[in-house]
Order: C-alpha cells, then structure tokens, then sequence
C-alpha cells in the first residue's frame, strides 16, 4: 500500500526514473519541484544526498531561501521502492500562494496515474496540514485540470471562485 514518507536517498532510483517521467510528460506542463531540482543530484549520489537534506531543512524557517519563500513540507508517496508521487505542504500563505499554488501542490508520475494515488495522497497530506495549524487547506488547479478538480472535489473542496484560469478551493483538514 502505497503511504506518505519522507524523501530518502533509498529511493534515488525510482525518483530518478520518476524525473525523467515527467520531463517527458506531454500531456501536463512540467510541475515545478522537477525545475527545482540541482542538476547535479540528477547524477551524483553525494548531490542528491545534498538535494534530499535540502528538502527536508525547507520545513524550518531559518532555512527560507528567500523572503517569499515559506517553509515548506515535502513528502513522496511510494510503495516499497517505487516512488509515485510528491507532495509539498506550504506552512502558510503569501499574496502569490493566495492567487496560484495555495497551500498544497501534489504532482503523480505519469506511469502511476489513474489509480486514484493523487485523491489518495491528498486525503493523506490534509492531516499533515492541519498538524501544522492549517484549519482549511488552500488548493488551487487550472480550470483546464479535470483531474485536479476531481481530486480536489473528492477531498470535500468547496469551491471559492476561479481567478484568471485558475479555481480555488478551501479544503477543510480533518
Ligand atoms: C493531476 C494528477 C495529480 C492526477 O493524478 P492521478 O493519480 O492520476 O489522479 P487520480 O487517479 O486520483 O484521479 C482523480 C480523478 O481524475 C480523473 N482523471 C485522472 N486523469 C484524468 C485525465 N487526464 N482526464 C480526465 N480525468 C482524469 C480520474 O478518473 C479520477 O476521477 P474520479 O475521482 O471521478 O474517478 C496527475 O495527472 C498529475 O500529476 N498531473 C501533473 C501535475 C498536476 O497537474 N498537478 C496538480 C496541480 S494543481
């Protein structure tokens, strides 16, 4: 059963795999987290050591790479080895988040999709969200997104508004 786990270097593999999945995914835009990534960790181990541990320090403010950048909680959602997914908890908001982003974003591997592991690790990543004092989670996705939309729906999303192209919704966390 597939479960939300920190990043770890046992599974640079699969990521990698998952990567290059992405890159050439022709049906969404590349998500951000793949633009994020140093290059050197698509290559070395000791740089994707490097990468992982960044990841894991963005939960820590003293850690904000910029001043618009929250902290941030990553996590991958695998099942033994194989991972198929991410998703990145924003601790709160800025003017940006509000418009685009919101307060979750989750990306699944093109080889893993259709199988309900993005609704699924949504569902997972909501208590998260409310362990870190979220009562309502943002969640924002491109009006052209169906499945976005019906994850965000499956999750009891409550439609806001739709600002340019994008909807948003208030997903409450428990
Ligand atoms: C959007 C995304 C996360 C969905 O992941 P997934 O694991 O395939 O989603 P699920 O299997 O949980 O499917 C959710 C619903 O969307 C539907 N769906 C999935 N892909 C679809 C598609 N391409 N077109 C229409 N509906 C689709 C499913 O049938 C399901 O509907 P249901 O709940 O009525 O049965 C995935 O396609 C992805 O990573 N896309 C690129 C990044 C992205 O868009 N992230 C979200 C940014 S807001």
């Amino acid at each position: 059963m597939a479960e939300l786990i920190d990043p770890t270097v046992r599974l640079r593999a699969s990521f990698l795999a998952a990567v290059r999945e992405f890159a050439e995914d022709r049906d969404y835009p590349t998500p951000w987290f793949v633009h994020d990534i140093e290059p050197p960790a698509l290559t070395d181990p000791a740089a994707f050591a490097g990468y992982v541990a960044r990841l894991l320090g963005e939960r820590d403010e003293a850690n904000r790479r910029a001043e618009w950048f929250v902290p941030m909680t990553t996590l991958w959602w695998a099942e033994a080895d194989r991972m198929l997914g991410r998703v990145a908890v924003r601790h709160r908001l800025t003017a940006a988040l509000e418009k685009e982003g919101g307060h979750i974003g989750y990306d699944v591997r093109p080889s893993a999709r259709r199988r309900g592991h993005a609704t699924a690790m949504l569902a997972a990543a909501l208590p998260i969200a409310r362990s870190l004092g979220i009562a309502q989670a943002l969640l924002t996705c491109s009006e052209t997104n169906t499945a976005s939309r019906r994850v965000i729906e499956a999750n009891g999303g409550r439609f806001i508004d739709a600002v340019g192209t994008k909807r948003r919704y208030w997903v409450p966390t428990s």
